[in-house]
């Protein structure tokens, strides 16, 4: 028999302890609580985290992806989960919630979503990566290096099954515009384009067969708000084992830590540090960003797991080398390419700043 599970990770930052660092134990517990009543009815499975300031919602269900009923339930628990937060005197409390006129998806209306529907293989397995102080295109590089690296993922090149390459979606983010690249034959004008992670983000990588393998956030909250509130801070699932990537390619691109936008004031440039859930508390000059990757087996919908990836040793040094790049980036303080050019921060303040001088201004 054929089942088909719908897994969904909703995410949103509704509110954090002293600044934007965590949740409080009150309001994930609140929206633990939320999602467990409905295990066995609307849902089949559930497990709630958080990465930094974001809670994250993960979803097993037979409803598919953009289901009214589970955006629904997402969107109330954040509601609800604020009213708590607001009551504690989070910081930004509800700031994910932009709207009050839920109309079925919670698509534009400020949390990100991640969903994918899949046929499970016998043994289905998935990690579910979560990132906070960056924005969606912090994914491209990671998953070019699992879907089209073989220097990453040796499957490319010693398993039949992996042999015949990928497809990936790319998004335009601003101009709402999608272009599919077959790899690795077009691998070159693929990387043409989401080398340029201000304009371009990977929504989501397919088997040649067009079997689901990877999905990102890529809502733009900035975008969706028209003011700056934070960078989008994305969530991902991805499919690992027999046919797609083992799960030890899928995380090892994390282990050489690479520069992304996002950190302070979505407005700098730091290195994306991988760390296990524990420590996923970002602090210092409110980062670095960070990310999680949760490992999951699944069965008729049934989460085992997880397995906290990047917990593991095999990630201290990594640790150590994106600590080391955040001290060569701090020393720059306000100048590039620590700071972002200003295409890249147009949400921010600086605007306003360059407008004010803009009469001051005389012609050389
Ligand atoms: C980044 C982020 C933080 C804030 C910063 C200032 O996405 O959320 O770095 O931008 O802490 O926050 P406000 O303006 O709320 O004082
Ligand atoms: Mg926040
Ligand atoms: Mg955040």
């Amino acid at each position: 028999m054929n089942v088909r599970t719908t897994i969904s990770i909703i995410k949103a930052d509704i509110g954090s302890i002293g600044g934007h660092t965590k949740p409080s134990d009150e309001v994930m517990e609140y929206c633990k609580k939320n999602l467990e009543q409905e295990k066995g009815k609307l849902l089949i499975d559930c497990y709630v985290t958080r990465c930094g300031d974001d809670i994250e919602l993960l979803m097993t269900h037979e409803k598919g992806v953009d289901a009214k009923e589970i955006h629904s339930l997402a969107w109330n628990t954040f509601k609800a989960g604020a009213e708590k937060a607001k009551e504690q005197g989070l910081y930004g409390a509800g700031q994910d919630l932009l709207s009050d006129a839920f109309s079925g998806n919670v698509r534009g209306m400020g949390p990100g979503i991640a969903e994918m529907e899949i046929e499970e293989r016998p043994a289905e397995a998935f990690i579910a990566f979560m990132a906070d102080k960056t924005e969606a295109s912090a994914f491209n590089l990671p998953l070019y290096e699992m879907f089209a690296n073989p220097f990453n993922t040796a499957g490319l090149v010693l398993d039949p099954k992996l042999h015949e390459g990928f497809k990936f979606e790319v998004h335009d983010v601003k101009g709402s515009r999608r272009i599919i690249f077959d790899t690795p034959e077009e691998a070159y004008d693929l990387l043409a384009l989401i080398g340029l992670t201000d304009i371009y983000a990977i929504k989501s990588v397919y088997k040649k067969s067009g079997e689901i393998a990877a999905v990102a956030s890529t809502e733009k909250v900035n975008l969706i708000a028209g003011r700056y509130v934070g960078k989008d801070d994305p969530a991902m699932l991805v499919r690992s084992q027999s046919g797609y990537p083992a799960t030890g390619e899928v995380v090892d691109p994390f282990a050489r830590p690479f520069y992304i936008a996002g950190w302070m004031r979505g407005s700098h440039r730091g290195p994306m540090m991988p760390v296990g859930e524990k420590d996923a508390n970002p602090t210092r000059f409110d980062g670095p960003p960070r990310i999680i990757a949760l490992a999951f087996s699944l069965k008729e919908g049934r989460l085992t797991g997880p397995v906290d990836v990047f917990a593991d040793p095999g990630f201290d040094d990594a640790r150590r080398q994106a600590n080391e790049m955040a001290n060569y980036m701090r020393r720059h303080g306000p100048f590039q390419p620590h700071l972002l050019p200003p295409g890249e921060m147009e949400y921010t303040t600086l605007p306003g700043v360059l407008k004010k001088l803009e009469d001051r201004f005389e012609k050389i």
